[in-house]
């Protein structure tokens, strides 16, 4: 395989915005009268913000109306808003930048594919916006993963196929969105947690290109 263009997810590859959204789902259940647990976070990776809700709401065994629901996931962006106002490019994970300096210096493309609506404001606040050839947002696709549709607009977008693509992804909707989409897959965090990537790596740190083309060789 030879590597034409890597397209990236967002929140827990390129920063880690985990947290943030922990801390803002945790005050809408606290306000609904239950407790989310750091567990039950780990649900919601990967997972759009209305589906996020959803799975908040059947942890809380609550049920809303559509206006509420509605009201709730504006109220949680409006806490995550105010946490990543404040954000730094010094909390970009370890490894990235570098990472992505080899690929555009070797002539790879680079897409971003993250189902976060607040994309493009988070890499301005890490002023790394302009390191991605193409991005595709929450705002621009209509089917979340593991639908392949973020990463095959982000393929086509930049004129390549699939199946040249490699994704790095740290939930498995969005390693199983990778696979849907025909696409190589490496995944970031705990082999243990990520199934059916082609490898899994703790993060960029020691990572270089040379590593990556002799696993595809
Ligand atoms: C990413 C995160 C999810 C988050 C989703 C939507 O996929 O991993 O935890 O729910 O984006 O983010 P947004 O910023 O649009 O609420
Ligand atoms: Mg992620």
């Amino acid at each position: 395989m030879k590597i034409k263009a890597c397209l990236f997810d967002l929140d827990g590859v390129v920063v880690d915005t985990a947290r943030y959204h922990y801390i803002a789902w945790k005050r809408i259940a606290d306000q609904l009268g239950f407790y989310f647990s750091e567990l039950d976070n780990e649900k919601l990776k990967g997972v759009s913000r209305m589906e996020s809700l959803d799975i908040l709401l059947r942890v809380g065994k609550k049920e809303v109306d559509i206006k509420t629901r509605e009201e709730l996931a504006i109220l949680k962006n409006s806490y995550y808003l105010s946490f990543i106002q404040s954000m730094t490019p010094g909390e970009i994970l370890p490894g990235v930048i570098e990472f992505l300096d080899e690929l555009r210096n070797n002539g790879i493309l680079i897409g971003l594919g993250s189902a976060s609506k607040n994309s493009l404001l988070i890499l301005d606040k890490l002023n790394i916006r302009e390191k991605f050839d193409v991005v595709i947002d929450g705002n621009k696709v209509s089917n979340a993963k593991p639908d392949p549709e973020v990463f095959l607009n982000g393929a086509a977008e930049l004129g390549v196929s699939p199946s040249d693509c490699l994704v790095f992804e740290d939930a498995q909707a969005g390693i199983d969105a990778a696979r849907n989409g025909g696409m190589h897959c490496i995944g970031i965090g705990n082999p243990e947690y990520l199934k059916n990537a082609d490898f899994v790596i703790p993060g960029f740190l020691k990572m270089d290109l040379d590593q990556i083309k002799s696993w595809y060789s």
